[in-house]
């Protein structure tokens, strides 16, 4: 994946020489990478004098899951997200910034019912959340953030700090407009980090075949440019709930549509 793998800078100094200033070379390299960012691992000696220097590149995408409304399914597409990244060995971190704790609850399920599980590391802090978040983001490979559902400091603190929103609703129009005030708090805090893209995502679709409810969405996401609409649609399944009640993903399960859905979502955002 591009995202992990293959764009770790590996700089070996080194030299059958003493005293040539391998150690200088390499320490000074390294304080230089402190500089630029967080993701640098450090130095190594290594036999002699040679010395390893490993630069993790800022490549941490931090996907923040969050809107206006509750009882979407942010909680559940979060926890979905980062079982996803968990089984693909990525070391993944689940900051929980609501007070609800859905996440963290799912997280403390998977530990204890299912310790064989690849691990999803959580953190849970509410208030202001863009020192935690940059901080995990030096840290763990990727942040996936449930912000919960409503217009708040978490919220707000987040969007400064995140690469992605991806808003969950359902495409029923008392959800639809509340992205109304989610799309001027993107165009704000774009103004701080102009990295954040934004995008709604629809979930809890209804499964059958006639119903297409993405119509309305677009519509009405035509108006407002700050917000894009995902490709996924998460539909209403039973699934859904057992895994999360499970500790699991549904990655985890064993229903194909469900895996499918929440696989494109995951493709659409970190790549295939
Ligand atoms: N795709 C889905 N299919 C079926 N049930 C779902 C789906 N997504 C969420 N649910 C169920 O809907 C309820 C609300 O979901 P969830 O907790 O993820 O929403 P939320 O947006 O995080 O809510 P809140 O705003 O309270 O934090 C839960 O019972 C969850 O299991
Ligand atoms: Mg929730």
């Amino acid at each position: 994946m591009w995202y992990y793998r293959g764009l770790t800078l590996v700089v070996l100094v080194g030299g059958e020489k003493g005293g040539t200033g391998k150690s200088t070379i390499a320490t000074n390299l390294a304080a230089e990478l402190a500089l630029a960012g967080p993701n640098c691992t450090g130095v190594v000696p290594y036999r002699c004098s040679t010395v390893l220097v490993w630069y993790y590149r800022g490549l941490t995408l931090v996907v923040l899951v969050g809107g206006e409304k509750g009882g979407t399914g942010k909680s559940t597409i979060a926890t979905n997200l980062a079982a996803y990244l968990a089984c693909r060995d990525i070391d993944v971190v689940l900051l929980d910034a609501d007070s609800q704790a859905t996440a963290a609850r799912w997280v403390e399920r998977r530990n204890s019912f299912s310790p064989g599980l690849p691990r999803v590391h959580c953190v849970q802090k509410t208030g202001d959340i863009f020192e935690t978040i940059r901080d995990l983001s030096g840290r763990y490979q990727q942040v996936v953030v449930d912000a919960g559902g409503r217009d708040s400091e978490e919220l707000r603190s987040a969007m400064v700090a995140a690469d992605r929103l991806y808003i969950p609703l359902k495409a029923s129009q008392p959800d639809l407009e509340t992205v109304i005030n989610v799309s001027r708090l993107v165009k704000t805090a774009c103004g701080l980090n102009p990295v954040l893209r934004a995008c709604a995502v629809v979930s809890m679709a209804s499964t059958h075949p006639a119903v297409t409810e993405t119509h309305e969405a677009r519509e009405l996401l035509a108006e407002l440019p700050e917000i894009g609409l995902s490709q996924a649609v998460i539909g209403e399944r039973k699934i859904f709930r057992d895994a999360i009640v499970e500790g699991r993903g549904v990655i985890e399960c064993k229903n194909s549509k469900a895996k499918a859905e929440i696989g494109l979502l995951a493709e659409e955002i970190y790549g295939g």
